[in-house]
């Protein structure tokens, strides 16, 4: 299922700026998913597992989610989570801001053990930002402020911000203990709203001689000091250009079969799988590391 809208939240601006004024001053924690990522990719846990703010790291477990001190420092926020969202199957809340950088197409989830159907993940955007997009199988889309998005983690998406404009978001996540409906996560079941428009990206046709005579170019050029850097120019190019998510691991594993390069194709191939097939829980995987290619 791809990601859709289903509500929106009137948020107050006077108080939404004052908390958003101290996430920007959270610092950046290194990240459990770091290898994802490019640019400035900041998340900070208002709630999760552990109440430990420098936990990051999304996981099963049947308690309720615990507020951690930086839940704590944001009154608005806060009351926004408690007063709208039903606590009981609340597992996680973030803010997430990403800032002239890009989170690679990947799945989420992979590494854990309920049915994926199980997982529900929110997304309300606490700014716009024009220059910033996310994509699935299906679109590439802006999520405005205030709109309540499931964005399916499950299948294979990303997100771009091309700007150096802040992007922050309030990312919350669901598990439930089997089926389900999208207006259990309200206290409210009047929020749920799926009459709501999304602003979908309209994206450029991409010629296949074009594609063509990329791959076969940069197989001349890719080696293990660039590898990285194609991969990334590669990824951005489905939020422009109408080719799927997942597009950019088909052509770089071309261009390294072409490169006669047999370190590269092989990690082209174990990209892909840690990225969009499967991965263990802790399994890590380094784009950088090229003395060892196994995980
Ligand atoms: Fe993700």
């Amino acid at each position: 299922m791809p990601s859709y809208i289903f509500g929106k939240i009137e948020l107050d601006d006077t108080q939404l700026k004052k908390d958003l004024e101290i996430v920007k001053g959270f610092p950046r924690i290194s990240e459990e998913y770091d290898e994802f990522g490019t640019g400035v990719w900041i998340n900070n846990s208002l709630w999760n597992a552990s109440q430990d703010a420098t936990d990051t790291m999304y996981r099963d477990f049947d308690y309720p989610a615990k507020q951690t001190e930086y839940g704590r420092q944001l009154p608005y926020i806060s009351k926004l989570v408690t007063e709208n969202f039903n606590l009981e199957y609340l597992k996680m809340v973030r803010t997430r801001n990403l800032i002239d950088g890009m989170v690679i197409p990947h799945k989420d989830f992979v590494e854990l053990n309920k049915p994926k159907n199980q997982y529900f993940r929110v997304f309300v955007p606490l700014e716009d930002n024009r220059h910033a997009f996310h994509s699935d199988e299906d679109n590439v889309f802006q999520m405005k402020k205030g709109e309540i998005w499931f964005l399916d983690a499950a299948i294979d998406h990303a997100a771009v911000n091309f700007s150096i404009e802040s992007r922050i978001f309030l990312c919350l996540d669901f598990a439930f203990p089997g089926d389900f409906h999208p207006s259990e996560i309200f206290t409210n079941k009047a929020l749920y709203n799926e009459q709501i428009k999304p602003t979908i990206a309209k994206r450029e046709q991409l010629k296949p001689e074009a594609v063509e005579h990329m791959i076969q170019s940069l197989s001349q050029i890719i080696d293990k000091y660039n590898f990285k850097d194609i991969l990334f120019m590669l990824s951005k190019i489905h939020f422009y250009k109408d080719v799927s998510v997942s597009a950019a691991y088909d052509w770089l594993e071309e261009i390294t079969r072409r490169s006669g390069k047999e370190e590269l194709l092989d990690k082209a191939q174990k990209l892909r799988k840690y990225m969009i097939e499967k991965r263990d829980l802790g399994e890590r995987f380094s784009i950088n590391d090229w003395k060892e290619l196994t995980v």
